[in-house]
């Protein structure tokens, strides 16, 4: 798994001063001990977010040696805050998050904190205090932004070009981060933003927003950019119903890479697809049992994602894991 993940050593954590010393992990005798986590994940909006949930469920099987306390938010914030609160109340060993949104993390993560309860993130950055957690794994949203924009941008970017966006989650790391890496790459070319609105992620509301973006500006959209597969997906049934062709009348550029993405790219809907790595619950488990055992880790590991074209695409689809 360090393969394909690097560690970014941007401060190290001492897990000890996290766990206190109530020895989780193992026995007196040195016989491995169950370790209870809780994991407080989104929801399930996309096809991505299954993939996810399951390379989770994978890696921290009975078999590996840890109890699985599972929680899909819903996408709501409350929801994944009172899910965390249940499990510094159940006495969890470890607490891994995927936040549903970058804010209001930091009274309850100061509570497991106070608790001698770890907390690991998985996926997406918050805005807490970097002592409140011992450890984020996941992908540089950022750099997908900016590889989805610089396709953008020498793709259409010397002829006007009109664009509308179908964001992420409001708040959360993944629409901010990318908006921000796209924004930045096509600075400075023909390329201008008619419309930007919320997806939340999933199939049904990009289906609608590209529906409501279609009857404002008609023919004059020449470029869509969703910030993940799911909502490129459903604005495809959109584009169609108009009497449009999606990948020429409208260019699609997604991020995420799921085996539908691809699909959709290899059959010339969609035009680009720049790749987010699901599959992070081997290296999440690992880092989880170092904390508890009071190893150093890093305070961030990034997940490598390259980016892909139709031939690409074509390429990968036979093997292609989710
Ligand atoms: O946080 C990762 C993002 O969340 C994925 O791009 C999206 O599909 C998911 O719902």
């Amino acid at each position: 798994m360090k393969k394909f993940l690097v560690g970014i050593a941007v401060a190290s954590a001492v897990a000890l001063a996290l766990t206190g010393c109530s020895g989780s992990g193992s026995t007196a005798g040195g016989s491995a001990k169950v370790i209870t986590v809780g994991f407080a994940q989104t929801g399930s909006e996309s096809g991505w977010r299954a993939a996810n949930t399951q390379s989770m469920k994978d890696a921290f099987s009975t078999e590996n040696g840890f109890k699985l306390i599972f929680n899909a938010a819903d996408n709501k914030p409350e929801n994944q805050i009172a899910a965390v609160h249940s499990f510094i109340n159940q006495g969890v060993d470890a607490i891994v998050i995927a936040a549903v949104v970058t804010t209001g993390w930091d009274d309850v993560l100061k509570e497991a904190k106070d608790a001698n309860i770890p907390v690991i993130l998985e996926d997406r950055t918050i805005d807490a205090d970097p002592s409140l957690y011992a450890s984020w794994i996941g992908d540089d949203f950022k750099q997908e932004g900016v590889t989805a924009g610089a396709w953008a941008a020498k793709t259409l970017g010397t002829t006007a070009t009109s664009m509308v966006v179908l964001e992420g989650t409001t708040g959360s790391a993944p629409a901010i981060d990318r908006a921000t890496g796209f924004g930045s790459a096509i600075k400075g070319t023909q390329i201008k933003t008619l419309d930007s609105q919320t997806g939340n992620f999933t199939r049904a509301d990009g289906k609608t927003v590209m529906e409501g973006f279609l009857q404002k500006y008609g023919k004059s959209i020449n470029l869509l950019f969703a910030q993940n597969d799911d909502m490129g997906l459903g604005a495809l049934d959109a584009i169609k119903s108009a009497g449009l062709t999606p990948g020429k009348d409208i260019q699609i550029v997604a991020i995420d890479g799921t085996k539908d993405g691809l699909t959709a790219l290899s059959q010339g809907d969609f035009n680009y697809v720049v790749e987010c790595n699901p599959l992070l619950g081997e290296q999440v488990a690992t880092v989880v049992k170092d904390v508890i055992a009071g190893k150093k880790v890093d305070k961030a590991y990034t997940a490598k994602d390259g980016a892909f074209d139709k031939d690409q695409a074509t390429a990968a689809l036979p093997t292609r894991k989710y």
